[in-house]
C-alpha cells in the first residue's frame, strides 16, 4: 500500500507546482489536431485524432456507443478504410480520444494497428460492457490482422474498463493483448464483479514479445492479468479482491516489480503453466494466502524465483509454494534476496558449476543513488500526462506562425524546431508534435527545462551528409550540451519514434548529457528507436539487401558519464523485415544498439535492443545503473554461412568502448563473431534483473534455429558491486563469458546452456541462471 501513497504523494506534488488549473478540460484535446501520415497518399488529409464524440458517442452511460467507437477507430480517407492494406503498419496512425464520460457498449470493440486508445486523464472515461454484452472481450486491443509477434504501435491508456454489470459467470476479458515491442498500456482501471470467476483483465495469448505494462489497477474478477509471452516487465500493477493477480501459462523471462495485492486467494500463479525465470521485487501482500504459487520443478531451473524487499503481513499464510509445498513464509527485507534456480556466488571459485539453490537468502545490495531512502525500493514514476497545464502553457510545434515547422518527411525542420524548443524552455511550456515525420538535418539541441511529447509515436528522423561519416558520429537529438553534461536540469520526452530517413553510418540517434536533480527529472516514457524497415526511410529493399553496403546508423543511444536518466518502455529495432509490405526483408548492419556510460543514476524499465552488428546493449564505465528487463535479439544475418564478421563491417571505425571479438578461436568464427546481447565492462554499482536473450533464425538463409545457434550471448569483464538476476537464453550455447577482477586474464566461459538448461519452448534450447555474484 505503501507505493500506491508514493504515488499520490507525487501526483499531488505536481499539481501544487502548476500554476494555473485549467478548468476547461485536458490540453491534448483542445489543442490544434493538425497531425499527418506522410507516408501515404493524400497524407495530409489523414485524420489522426479522434474525439469519439465527433462520431456520434454519447458517454452518457445509458446510449449505446458501440457503433460510434468502432467507426471512429475504422475511419481511413477518401481511398478506402484502414482494412484496405494500402496504409501499411506505419502510415495509419490514430488517436481515438474518450473525453470524460461513460461509454456503454453492448459488443466487443476491436483496435487497428497504429492506434492509440487515449481517455482524459484528469477524470478516467469509462468503457463499460452492458449487462446483454455479447462477445469475448470487451476491447480488443490488437489489431488480428497482425499476428502477435508483429503486432507492434497499438495503445490502451488513461481509461476505465469496466464489466460489472456482466454476469458473473459469462466468460469475458476485458483487454484482449497479443501485442509486442512498441506498444503502451499504461494507466489503465479494470472493474469487475467482486468473485467473478469468468472475468479477466488483461489478457495475452498465442506468441507475444512484450517489454512492460505498467501502473494499472485491478479490482475483483477471476483473473488479472493471464500471461502467454516471451518476456515482460510488470511495473506498479495493483490488484484488489481480484482471485488470482496474475496468472502465468507461459513467459519465460519476467520482472514484476511494485505489485501490491490485497485481498487475492493467489497473487502470482504459475503452478499449472510454465515460468522459466520470475524476479518479485519492491512489492508487498496483504489479505492473500499465496503470493507466488510454481509448479514444482521440471528439472532445476524452471521455476526459478528471486524475491528482493517483499513485505507480506501476518495474513498471509504463504509467500511461495511449489507444488504443495510452502518454501517460504514471511517476507524479504531490503538488503536480501531470496532465491531459487542456478547461482554463481560470490567469493573467489575456481569452478565454474553452478549451485542451485533450493530457496536461500543471500546478503545484497543496492546503490543508494536508485532507490528511495524510505522504503529502499528502486526509484520508479508513472508516465507524465501533463494534466495540470492548460492550453496557453502548451506550444504546438505546427501551429507557431514565426517559424513554420512541416512534419511532412520532406522539409527540413531542424532550424525551426531549434528556435520554438529554446523558446518553449525559456518560458517552461510543453512542447507538443503532432504526429508526422520531423527531418533533421543536423543535431537538435533539447535545452534544460524541456518537456516534449508526440503523439501516438511522432517521428524524429536523421538526415544529410552531416550524419554521414563512419568515424565521425554525431548525435540527431542531444540532451543538454555537452559544455552541460551534468549539470541537473529537467527534460522529459514521451510518445516519440527516433529514426533515420536514409544509411547514415554516423548517425547516433541521442546523446544524453544532463541528469535529473530528481531522479525523473531527466526521463524518457514509450520513446522507441528505430531504423529502417518502413515508408519514411531509404533503408528498406534492395539498398539494404547487404549489411556492409547499409551501415545504416552507429548508435542508437549514448548515455555519457555524468549524465542519469530514467527510461521506460524503451525498443531499439534495427530492423529485420519490413512494416509496411512488399520489400521483403532487410539486413542493415548498424554497429551498436545502447551504450550507457553514465554514472549519475540510470533506470531501464522495459527495455529491448534488437539486431545490432556489435552489441545489443554495452555498459562500459558506468555506475549506478538499474535495468528492470532487458530483451535482446541478435542480427538475424549473422551465425552459419554468414562472412560479415564481427565486428565487420566496422572493423575500421571502432571505438574504445566496442568488443574486439577476439576472444574467438580461428575454427569457430561463424557462430562466435556475433553480437553480444549485453556486454558489462569496468563499471560498478549495477542492479540487473531479467535478461532475456533470444536466437531464433540465423545466417543470411534466416535458417530456423532448433540448437546453440550463437555462441555467447552475455560478457561481464572486471565488474564491482554487480548483481545479476535472471538471464534467459534461447539458442545460446554459452549464456556467460567472463574475465575476472585481475587485469589480463584471458576471457572465458563461466555459464554454459548444458549446465544450466531450462525447459524446452516451442522446441527451441533455453537456459537459465537466476542469480550471478561473481562481480558482486
Ligand atoms: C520515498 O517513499 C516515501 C514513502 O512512500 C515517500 O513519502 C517519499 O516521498 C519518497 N521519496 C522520494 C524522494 O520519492
Ligand atoms: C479529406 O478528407 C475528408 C474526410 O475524409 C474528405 O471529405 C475530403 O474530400 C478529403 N479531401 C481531400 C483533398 O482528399
Ligand atoms: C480479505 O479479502 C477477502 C476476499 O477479497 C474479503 O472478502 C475480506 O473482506 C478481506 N478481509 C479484510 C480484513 O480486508
Ligand atoms: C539439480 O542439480 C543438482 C546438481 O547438478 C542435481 O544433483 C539434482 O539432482 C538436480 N535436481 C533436479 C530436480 O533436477
Ligand atoms: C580449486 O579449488 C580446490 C578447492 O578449494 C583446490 O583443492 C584446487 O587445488 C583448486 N584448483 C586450482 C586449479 O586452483
Amino acid at each position: 500500500m505503501m507505493l500506491i501513497f508514493s504515488l499520490l504523494a507525487l501526483v499531488t506534488a505536481v499539481k501544487a507546482s502548476a500554476p494555473f488549473r485549467n478548468v476547461a478540460g485536458y490540453w491534448y484535446e483542445q489543442i490544434e489536431h493538425n497531425g499527418i501520415s506522410p507516408t501515404i497518399s493524400n497524407g495530409a488529409n489523414w485524420t489522426v485524432f479522434r474525439n469519439v464524440k465527433d462520431y456520434g458517442a454519447k458517454g452518457d452511460g445509458t446510449t449505446d456507443d458501440t457503433a460510434a467507437i468502432q467507426q471512429a477507430i475504422n475511419i481511413g480517407d477518401s481511398t478506402g478504410t484502414r482494412d484496405s492494406g494500402r496504409f501499411g503498419s506505419t502510415g495509419q496512425p490514430a488517436v481515438v480520444y474518450f473525453p470524460q464520460g461513460t461509454y456503454l457498449v453492448k459488443s466487443t470493440i476491436r483496435s487497428a494497428i497504429g492506434t492509440v486508445i487515449a481517455g482524459d486523464p484528469t477524470k478516467l472515461p469509462t468503457i463499460k460492457a452492458a449487462p446483454t454484452f455479447t462477445g469475448a472481450y470487451l476491447l480488443y486491443g490488437h489489431d488480428q490482422r497482425y499476428p502477435g509477434l508483429i503486432g507492434f504501435f497499438q495503445g490502451v491508456k488513461n481509461l476505465i474498463l469496466d464489466s460489472t454489470s456482466v454476469p458473473s459467470t459469462k466468460a469475458i476479458s476485458l483487454l484482449e493483448w497479443s501485442v509486442s515491442q512498441n506498444n503502451l498500456l499504461s494507466n489503465v482501471d479494470f472493474k469487475m464483479p467482486l468473485g467473478a470467476s469468468a472475468h479477466t483483465g488483461v489478457l495475452t495469448q498465442g506468441m507475444c514479445s512484450a517489454l512492460i505494462m505498467n501502473d494499472l489497477r485491478f479490482h475483483g474478477g477471476g483473473i488479472g492479468v493471464q500471461l502467454t509471452a516471451t518476456q515482460y516487465h510488470l511495473k506498479s500493477l495493483h490488484f484488489k479482491d481480484v482471485k488470482t493477480g496474475i496468472r502465468i501459462v507461459s513467459l519465460l523471462q519476467a520482472t514484476a516489480q511494485g505489485l501490491t495485492f490485497d485481498g487475492c486467494s493467489v497473487g502470482i500463479d504459475a503452478s499449472t503453466g510454465s515460468s522459466g525465470m520470475l524476479n518479485l521485487i519492491d512489492s508487498t501482500a496483504t489479505n492473500t494466502s499465496v503470493l507466488v504459487a510454481t509448479a514444482a520443478s521440471l528439472n532445476n531451473v524452471s521455476g526459478s524465483v528471486v524475491l528482493e524487499n517483499v513485505n507480506v503481513d501476518d495474513s498471509v499464510s504463504t509467500t511461495i509454494k511449489i507444488g504443495t509445498t510452502i518454501t517460504l513464509t514471511g517476507s524479504v527485507q531490503p538488503g536480501y534476496a531470496w532465491i531459487r534456480g542456478n547461482t554463481y556466488p560470490s567469493g573467489a571459485r575456481n569452478t565454474t558449476t553452478p549451485v542451485y539453490s533450493t530457496g536461500r537468502l543471500i546478503p545484497v545490495t543496492r546503490p543508494a543513488t536508485l532507490i528511495n531512502a524510505t522504503t529502499k525500493a528502486y526509484f520508479t514514476l508513472p508516465p507524465p500526462t501533463y494534466e495540470t497545464f492548460a492550453i496557453s502553457q502548451v506550444v504546438n510545434v505546427k501551429s507557431v506562425p514565426s517559424y513554420p515547422v512541416h512534419g511532412d518527411g520532406v522539409h527540413d525542420d531542424t532550424a525551426s524546431l531549434q528556435s520554438i524548443l529554446n523558446s518553449a524552455a525559456e518560458t517552461g511550456k510543453l512542447v507538443f508534435f503532432p504526429h508526422g515525420i520531423y527531418l533533421l538535418s543536423d543535431t537538435l539541441v533539447i535545452p534544460p527545462n524541456s518537456r516534449l511529447v508526440g503523439e501516438a509515436w511522432t517521428q524524429l528522423s536523421a538526415t544529410g551528409a552531416k550524419f554521414a561519416d563512419a568515424n565521425k558520429p554525431r548525435p540527431m537529438l542531444q540532451i543538454g550540451t555537452r559544455e552541460q553534461e551534468g549539470t541537473a536540469r529537467v527534460v522529459q520526452m514521451s510518445d516519440f519514434i527516433f529514426t533515420v530517413a536514409e544509411v547514415l553510418p554516423g548517425a547516433v540517434l541521442m546523446e544524453v548529457n544532463l541528469r535529473g536533480a530528481n531522479p525523473g527529472d531527466v526521463g524518457f516514457w514509450n520513446c522507441h528507436f528505430r531504423v529502417g524497415g518502413a515508408r519514411g526511410s531509404t533503408v528498406r529493399g534492395e539498398r539494404c539487401a547487404r549489411p556492409e553496403g547499409c551501415k545504416a546508423a552507429r548508435l542508437s543511444l549514448h548515455l555519457r558519464e555524468e549524465s542519469g536518466s530514467y527510461w521506460e518502455n524503451v525498443w531499439s529495432w534495427t530492423a529485420d523485415h519490413d512494416l509496411d509490405g512488399a520489400e521483403g526483408n532487410v539486413y542493415p548492419g548498424v554497429a551498436a544498439g545502447f551504450l550507457i556510460e553514465a554514472k549519475g543514476g540510470t533506470w531501464m524499465l522495459g527495455m529491448g535492443v534488437e539486431h545490432n552488428v556489435l552489441y545489443q546493449v554495452g555498459i562500459h564505465q558506468a555506475e549506478n545503473v538499474f535495468i528492470g528487463l532487458q530483451q535482446g535479439e541478435s542480427a538475424y544475418w549473422q551465425g552459419k554461412g554468414n562472412t560479415v564478421l564481427a565486428p565487420a563491417p566496422w572493423t575500421e571505425s571502432l571505438r574504445e568502448s566496442d568488443p574486439d571479438f577476439n576472444w574467438c578461436a580461428d575454427d569457430e568464427v561463424e557462430q562466435c563473431r556475433m553480437g553480444l546481447y549485453q556486454r558489462i565492462s569496468h563499471s560498478k554499482n549495477l542492479n540487473i534483473y531479467s535478461s532475456g536473450f533470444w536466437n531464433f533464425v540465423a545466417g543470411p538463409e534466416r535458417t530456423m534455429c532448433t540448437n546453440d545457434c550463437q555462441d555467447n550471448a552475455a560478457l561481464y569483464e572486471s565488474n564491482e558491486k554487480m548483481y545479476v538476476y535472471g538471464l534467459t537464453t534461447i539458442n545460446n550455447k554459452n549464456l556467460l563469458l567472463e574475465r575476472g577482477g585481475s587485469e589480463g586474464k584471458e576471457i572465458s566461459v563461466v555459464a554454459t546452456r548444458v549446465d544450466n538448461a531450462g525447459a524446452a519452448m516451442d522446441g527451441f534450447k533455453t537456459g537459465t541462471v537466476a542469480g550471478y555474484f561473481r562481480q558482486s
